[in-house]
């Protein structure tokens, strides 16, 4: 039984995605707990009513950067997850926490990486005139919406889309392959060689969509 802990920052609709699929399709898995930097992250409502439990652990109480994160291995950790998932957890991570997770420590970047990493993705993709965006699940590594890619989701940039219109369309696709991916990790399919992600058996680790 895989025993995952996920990371929230506020609405959580990827955590969202990934407690109802992993219930819908019976998944050998366990959400061991959803934790948010925010308080009042309102995905927390979502997982306490799913039987999930939650704790917070507010970055504003703590001095720095590091002290923040040492103590948040020690929550994640007294959970003792086989995978650590970032969905929405809106918080820059030392090198510390993210070496002590690696290779089973996953983030979803709204953009086709290597494209547009950081902040305002979909106004990034307007400003550069892309005709597709999208998204990637990735491992995490030091280097900021980088990191071996396990599954990315196009979906075309429409005329008269504004950043509103485009992020929907991606999140439609961020709830879709965030679980799939989860799902690789559970079913132990995934390797990286190189840098670059396997599946085994093979799948296509790229989900075109033309969902307007
Ligand atoms: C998503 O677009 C995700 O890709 C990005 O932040 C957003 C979080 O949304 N990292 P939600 O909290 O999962 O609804």
């Amino acid at each position: 039984m895989t025993s995952i802990v996920i990371l929230i920052s506020g609405r959580g609709s990827n955590m969202e995605a990934i407690v109802k699929t992993a219930q819908k399709d019976a998944w050998p898995a366990k959400i061991a707990a959803v934790i948010s930097n925010r308080p009042d992250a309102s995905g927390l409502d979502f997982a306490r009513s799913h039987g999930i439990p939650t704790a917070v652990l507010d970055h504003k109480k703590f001095k720095d950067r590091a002290e923040f994160d040492h103590q948040l291995v020690q929550l994640i950790d007294s959970y003792t997850p086989d995978l650590v998932v970032l969905a929405g957890f809106m918080r820059i991570l030392t090198g510390d926490f993210v070496s002590h997770y690696e290779g089973k420590l996953l983030n979803i970047h709204p953009s086709l990486l290597p494209l547009f990493p950081g902040l305002h993705t979909h106004e990034q993709a307007l400003a550069a005139g892309v005709s597709e965006h999208g998204a990637t699940v990735h491992f995490v590594t030091e280097a900021l919406d980088h990191g071996p890619m396990v599954i990315q989701a196009s979906v075309p940039v429409l005329p008269g889309d504004d950043a509103d219109t485009l992020a929907k369309r991606v999140l439609k696709q961020e709830h879709i392959i965030y679980p799939r991916a989860v799902r690789w990790f559970i079913d132990n399919r995934i390797s990286i060689d190189q840098g670059r992600v396997l599946v085994s058996p093979p799948e296509s680790q790229l989900l075109v969509s033309q969902d307007k």
